[in-house]
């Protein structure tokens, strides 16, 4: 195994999880988790962010409030985020 720093004060989990054609259970891949995911990163690139990591992730618990956004180490959860959040969602992001 090998360990060291790694050079981001935040990291972002968007859930993209898709669940299978007929399945009784949402997903936020169904609600936009993926084009949330890229949008996200790509507002970040533009305010030339490098401390922040975004990562597409699975599901991450409230399936039904999706897409899913989960922040560490701040711990927070946001739901329901839709395009409308993203420069909101961003100034959070990048705030100390
Ligand atoms: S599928 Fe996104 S939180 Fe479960």
């Amino acid at each position: 195994m090998i360990k060291q720093p790694y050079p981001i004060r935040r990291a972002v989990f968007v859930c993209t999880n898709k669940r299978p054609e007929g399945s009784p259970k949402p997903c936020c891949a169904d609600a936009g988790g993926f084009d949330l995911y890229l949008k996200l990163k790509e507002e970040l690139a533009n305010r030339f962010v490098m401390d922040v990591g975004v990562y597409a992730s699975s599901c991450i618990g409230p399936c039904d409030q999706g897409p899913v956004v989960l922040t560490f180490p701040d711990k927070q959860c946001y739901m329901k985020v839709s395009e409308d959040d993203i420069q909101a969602l961003a100034d959070e992001l990048v705030a100390e």
